[in-house]
């Protein structure tokens, strides 16, 4: 499958601009076992890479600070210059890789002209970060094709930013790092805080992890989240005139959130409460996965959902129906929505040997009831954005 991406995108960058590609990368879109809203709030998350890729064919341009940039599958090709000025293009691919391009020049990183062309096998709103593979894959061809020298990290926050300045949505570091940082069969624990990580190994016993896509596109997403951004941003301020000491959410204690109810309102407060209890769960999180008790950490996921619907409020009718029926099925340790809500994927821990049985019965009730038919993904943990050499 990453093979026939690969080609499928070198053969495209050919019939786009009549030359062999320089070099291929791959930056891969990403799960996330629990720790969902908190990224933004320097908590810690747990994501990983998986084994669906946005594919960059790359090569220098032929005139001037002229750039061109296909992409492959709707077959549309956009002229950009090296240097700018960039507009966001609202709802067009090209918002996110012009916004890697200003991000660049915003911390002062030149680029020449340059042909690039791409193509991807991360269904887009399903909540596996297309657009940060994207932003990430496109900024890692250009740190190589130009040897701009830029860390991982950098690659990382300029992604975030081309998120934040052109396509509009305040998005936390965790999907961009993910896609730059993921190592095979591990799980990141990631500090957005001080952006450092350590690997969890995602030993799961016997069990598997397994993506339902719901979809459903998170239509409301970057107003919804931009939405829960502000709330957060103002239950913190309500705090910390109380608690002077406390920088961040990661001081909270739910006493305190408790204790300022009237203060914060009824939104105010389920908003911070779920901050602060999906902040202990990802700590409990990691000590369930190093002991192996699949079941705790199963049941700490499903929590998160039922917060995430509940009182963070990034809940779809469809999302709660599939993980309602899926927590019926025996074998199943856990499940939830993952990512921003609203729609995209649910993510399962299920025994091994049910998965089939589990799955073909959450089709069933989630096709009688909205007429759609889910799609199944198995996941499988690989690293982070890299350069692929053809055999
Ligand atoms: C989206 C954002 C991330 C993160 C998740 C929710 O994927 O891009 O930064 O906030 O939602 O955990």
């Amino acid at each position: 499958m990453k093979n026939e991406l690969v080609e499928r995108t070198a053969q495209g960058f050919v019939r786009s601009f009549g030359a062999e590609p320089q070099r291929l990368i791959l930056a891969p879109g990403r799960i996330n076992l629990i720790g969902e809203h908190v990224d933004y709030n320097d908590g810690l998350v747990m994501p990983a890479a998986v084994d669906k890729y946005v594919c960059f064919a790359m090569g220098p341009g032929v005139a001037g600070d002229r750039c061109r940039i296909t992409a492959i599958d709707p077959d549309e090709s956009v002229e950009t210059s090296a240097t700018g000025p960039w507009q966001p293009v609202p709802g067009h691919w090209s918002t996110y890789l012009l916004g890697v391009q200003h991000a660049l020049r915003e911390r002062g990183h030149e680029v020449q002209g340059f042909r690039a062309a791409f193509s991807s096998t991360i269904p887009m709103g399903a909540g596996l970060s297309s657009s940060a593979a994207l932003c990430c894959g496109f900024a890692f061809a250009l740190d190589r094709q130009f040897n701009l020298g830029l860390s991982g990290t950098d690659i990382a926050l300029i992604a975030q930013q081309a998120e934040h300045a052109f396509a509009g949505v305040r998005c936390g570091i965790m999907d961009q790092y993910a896609s730059v940082f993921g190592m095979p069969g591990t799980v990141m624990k990631l500090d957005c805080d001080k952006l450092t990580h350590a690997p969890v190994e995602a030993d799961l016993g016997g069990h598997a992890l397994v993506l339902f896509n719901s979809h459903v596109k998170h239509a409301h997403l970057a107003s919804g989240y931009n939405d829960r951004r502000r709330e957060v941003e103002e239950a913190l301020r309500i705090i910390r005139s109380e608690f002077p000491e406390v920088t961040s959410f990661r001081q909270c204690t739910p006493a305190m959130v408790d204790g300022l109810h009237d203060k914060l309102g009824p939104i105010g407060h389920r908003r911070a409460a779920f901050v602060v209890g999906e902040m202990q769960r990802v700590e409990e999180a990691a000590q369930a996965l190093a002991a192996g008790d699949m079941a705790r950490l199963g049941a700490l996921l499903h929590r998160t959902h039922q917060g995430l619907s509940e009182e963070y409020a990034v809940r779809c009718a469809e999302l709660d129906l599939m993980v309602a029926r899926t927590m019926e099925q025996p074998g199943v340790a856990g499940a939830r929505m993952m990512g921003g809500g609203f729609g995209g994927c649910t993510i399962n821990l299920i025994e091994k040997d049910v998965v089939h049985r589990v799955t073909e019965a959450v089709t069933a009730a989630y096709r009688e009831r909205f007429g759609i038919t889910m799609d199944v993904y198995p996941v499988r943990i690989v690293r982070g954005v890299h350069e692929y050499t053809r055999a």
